[in-house]
C-alpha cells in the first residue's frame, strides 16, 4: 500500500497532474490528494488550478463539471463507474418538457447533474450556495432539479412563490431513521445532530446544524461541543477525526456509505495516472452550454 501510495506520487510530479478528491472518498485517496473538499470547493479548484492533468476522484458529475469549466485540460475519473444515482434521476429531454410547462420559470440545477441537464438549465447550485443562488435571482417560478430534498430545504428559507421540483433524491441520504437520531438525542441531550440538505424534512427537522460536507466539517471543528452524529455519507469522517482528534463523532447504525464514492481506489488512481484514463469528453455543443450555466454559478457564489 505505501509503495503505491509513493508511485502514485511520483508519477503525479512527472505527469504534472493535481488529485483532487471529495470527503466521500476512501480515507487512503483523501490521504494521497493534492485538495479534499466539497463539490463547491472542488470545481473552483479545478477551475483555477494550473496543472494540465486532473485526476478527479469523485463522481461522474463531479468530473464533468472540472471538464467544463476547463475543457483545455485532461479531466481523469479513475473508475468509470463511479456515477451518481440521483443525478440519473433526471435527463435533457425531461428538463426541455419541464420548460415547455413552466416557460417563465428559471431553471436551477444542482450540480449532480449530467452535463445535458445543466446545458438545459439557467445557473447551476451546490448544496453550500444552493440558498445564496435562489436568493439573487427572481423567485416568482423556478425549476429545481434533481434533489427535492435541497430545494424543499432552501425553499424553506427562500419562499419562492411557485418552486416546481423534480423527485429526485440521494438513495443514501433518503432513508436515515428518524427514530435512530431521536434515540441518539433522548440519550444524550449535548449530541449535537449535523445534517446534509440532501436528508429529507423528517430528518432535517432534528438537525442542529445543516449544511455541506464542508460545511459540516467547518461546523464541527469550529464548535465548542464534544459529541456530534455526523449524518451523512461516512466518508467524511477521515477529515474530521484529523482535525478533532478529541472530539466524539457517531454515525447512523445503518451505514450511510455511497457505492459509486467507493469505487475508485488506489489502483484507479495509479492506473488513472499511467495510462492517462478514464478521460472526460463532453459534445462541444453541451459543454458550451452547461458551462453558461456552471459559470454563473460561480459568478454569482463569489
Ligand atoms: P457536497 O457539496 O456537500 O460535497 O455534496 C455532494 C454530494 O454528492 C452529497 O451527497
Ligand atoms: Fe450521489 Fe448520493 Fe453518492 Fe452524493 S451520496 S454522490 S448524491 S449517490
Amino acid at each position: 500500500m505505501q509503495e503505491l501510495k509513493k508511485k502514485i506520487k511520483e508519477l503525479k510530479v512527472e505527469k504534472n497532474a493535481l488529485i483532487l478528491a471529495h470527503y466521500y472518498q476512501n480515507d487512503d485517496i483523501q490521504e494521497i490528494a493534492d485538495f479534499v473538499g466539497d463539490s463547491y470547493y472542488l470545481s473552483k479548484m479545478a477551475k483555477e488550478c494550473s496543472q494540465q492533468t486532473i485526476v478527479f476522484c469523485g463522481v461522474k458529475f463531479m468530473a464533468e463539471s472540472a471538464k467544463i469549466l476547463s475543457p483545455g485540460k485532461t479531466v481523469l475519473l479513475p473508475n468509470i463507474e463511479s456515477g451518481c444515482t440521483m443525478a440519473e434521476m433526471i435527463n435533457g429531454e425531461d428538463v426541455r418538457q419541464l420548460k415547455k410547462e413552466h416557460p417563465k420559470a428559471k431553471v436551477v440545477c444542482y450540480i449532480n447533474s449530467t452535463a445535458e441537464v445543466k446545458a438545459e438549465s439557467d445557473i447551476c447550485c451546490t448544496s453550500s450556495n444552493a440558498l445564496k443562488i435562489i436568493n439573487n435571482i427572481n423567485r416568482d417560478e423556478i425549476i429545481f432539479i434533481p434533489d427535492k430534498n435541497l430545494g424543499e430545504y432552501i425553499n424553506e428559507k427562500a419562499h419562492v412563490k411557485n418552486m416546481i421540483l423534480w423527485n429526485g433524491f440521494c438513495r443514501v441520504h433518503e432513508f436515515v431513521s428518524p427514530q435512530e437520531i431521536m434515540e441518539v438525542k433522548n440519550a444524550d441531550s449535548k449530541v449535537k445532530i449535523l445534517v446534509h440538505p440532501e436528508c429529507n424534512r423528517e430528518i432535517r427537522k432534528l438537525a442542529d446544524f445543516i449544511g455541506s460536507t464542508g460545511e459540516i466539517i467547518d461546523f464541527a471543528s469550529a464548535d465548542s461541543g464534544e459529541k456530534y452524529m455526523i449524518v451523512t455519507e461516512e466518508g467524511v469522517l477521515y477529515d474530521l477525526k484529523n482535525k478533532n482528534p478529541n472530539k466524539k463523532f457517531i454515525t447512523p447504525k445503518s451505514p450511510m456509505t455511497c457505492c459509486s464514492m467507493k469505487r475508485n481506489t488506489l489502483k484507479d488512481v495509479y492506473s488513472s495516472l499511467l495510462y492517462n484514463q478514464h478521460e472526460i469528453i463532453i459534445d462541444e455543443e453541451i459543454r458550451l452550454a452547461a458551462h453558461k450555466c456552471l459559470n454563473a454559478m460561480h459568478e454569482m457564489a463569489r
